[in-house]
């Protein structure tokens, strides 16, 4: 199989660090166009099956789920493991089936401040597909995902935002880090395949 995401060593070490410093790092432009145009099919097809899903506690969260086909499938049980993580952490993973899927936020939609399962997220890969461009304002915005500090009590304190423009990959220590996404405005919208991944 030849390599579509080619991570040069210098890269993948300077994303390890971003990830060890932060939690998270964001690599712009990083879904071969072939493979674009092709995720961009299968989830827009996706989306008119979705699932809305909506909860109040203990996490709060309102989103459209839907599962991954044929293209999202091959990209998070080979590529992704061989290409994006193996250079970037020097270890192997597997995805976790029941933690990986296309998920769709528009307007309203949210995800507040949480840590994903250790178990079945020990790393998280969200693969940005369709997204409007991203605000000035990130504090208004709901298209950066935000990362979070445990403040006094335990309230969750905002550490920084990352825009997530559409063609973009997000890798990050998801169950380690608090992460979320504010609440999308209206004509807001940002279509992703989210993967979860345990080292094997
Ligand atoms: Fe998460």
């Amino acid at each position: 199989m030849t390599g579509l995401f080619d991570i040069h060593p210098e890269r993948a070490a300077r994303l390890n660090a971003a990830i060890e410093s932060d939690g998270f790092a964001y690599m712009a432009n990083a879904i071969p166009e072939h493979l674009w145009a092709n995720l961009r099919d299968e989830c827009g097809r996706a989306r008119k099956t979705a699932n809305s899903a909506q909860s109040d506690s203990p996490l709060a969260y309102r989103s459209s789920l839907s599962s991954l086909g044929e293209v999202g499938l091959d990209l998070v049980k080979f590529r992704a493991p061989e290409e994006i993580l193996a250079p970037i952490f020097d270890q192997k993973f597997e995805y976790c089936e029941d933690a990986s899927c296309y998920t769709f936020f528009e307007a309203d939609d949210f995800l507040s401040p949480h840590l994903d399962g250790a178990e079945n997220c020990e790393v998280t890969l969200l693969f940005y597909i369709s997204a409007t461009e991203p605000g000035e304002n990130p504090e208004e915005s709901g298209l950066y995902l935000s990362i979070y500090d445990d403040g006094p009590d335990e309230t969750p304190m905002l550490r920084k935002s990352i825009a997530t423009p559409e063609g973009g990959i997000m890798v990050g220590r998801g169950s380690k880090v608090l992460h979320g996404r504010n609440k999308l405005s209206e004509g807001e919208k940002i279509w992703m395949l989210t993967a979860c991944f345990r080292s094997v």
